[in-house]
């Protein structure tokens, strides 16, 4: 385990499964389809470099890079795209692929701005919730686990940019973004 690391929540076995698990439902229900899978950066590039692996249907991948809370008032719900998607999604199958759901400000202002560019349909494959956490109602169409109001990172998830390579996700010893706040 890495030194800066607390405990593991989730560890690497469970993690996989679950990701298969989750990837056998999409491949069920997309069925006949090929969903563009949009990978929100940057912590759910692992999370969606696994799924789509385990899809047993043909699919596209996009990207969007989209800014942090860091500095800014998160109730605000302002979203800002730092990155857009590369093709149109008119008429397309999508799902939006997320490592974390928090607040629910990123997953809501995207879906009310992805709906706008009129997708055939449009889901959320979400790999961790903190249901603690939220300020406005949104529930993710797909699920891996809900986690405890933690600071966590790991398999995507970062401190200051660091940890997103850990394969397990576990919890940040507090001393660590304590010397830093
Ligand atoms: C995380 C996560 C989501 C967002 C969720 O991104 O990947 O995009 O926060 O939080 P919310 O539900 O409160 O909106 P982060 O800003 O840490 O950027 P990163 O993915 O580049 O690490």
């Amino acid at each position: 385990m890495h030194q800066d690391v607390a405990k593991v929540l989730l560890d690497e076995p469970t993690i996989q499964a679950k990701v298969r698990e989750l990837a056998a439902r999409l491949s069920e229900d997309y069925q006949g389809k090929c969903p563009v899978l949009i990978c929100i950066l940057k912590g759910a590039f692992i999370f969606t470099a696994d799924l789509m692996r385990h899809l047993t249907i043909p699919t596209r991948v996009d990207f969007m890079a989209i800014s942090s809370y860091g500095n800014r008032t998160r109730s605000s719900g302002v979203v800002q795209i730092l990155k857009d998607l590369d093709r149109s999604i008119e008429g397309e199958h999508v799902v939006v692929v997320e490592d974390i759901i928090d607040s629910g400000l990123t997953l809501t202002y995207l879906q009310e701005n992805l709906w706008s560019r009129r997708p055939a349909s449009l889901r959320s494959c979400v790999l961790l919730d903190k249901p603690s956490r939220r300020e406005v109602p949104f529930t993710p169409d797909y699920l891996g686990f809900q986690v405890p109001d933690e600071f966590v990172v790991g398999y995507g998830l970062d401190y200051a940019g660091l940890y997103r390579q850990l394969p397990y996700i576990g919890v940040l010893k507090p001393e660590v973004y304590q010397k830093h706040s």
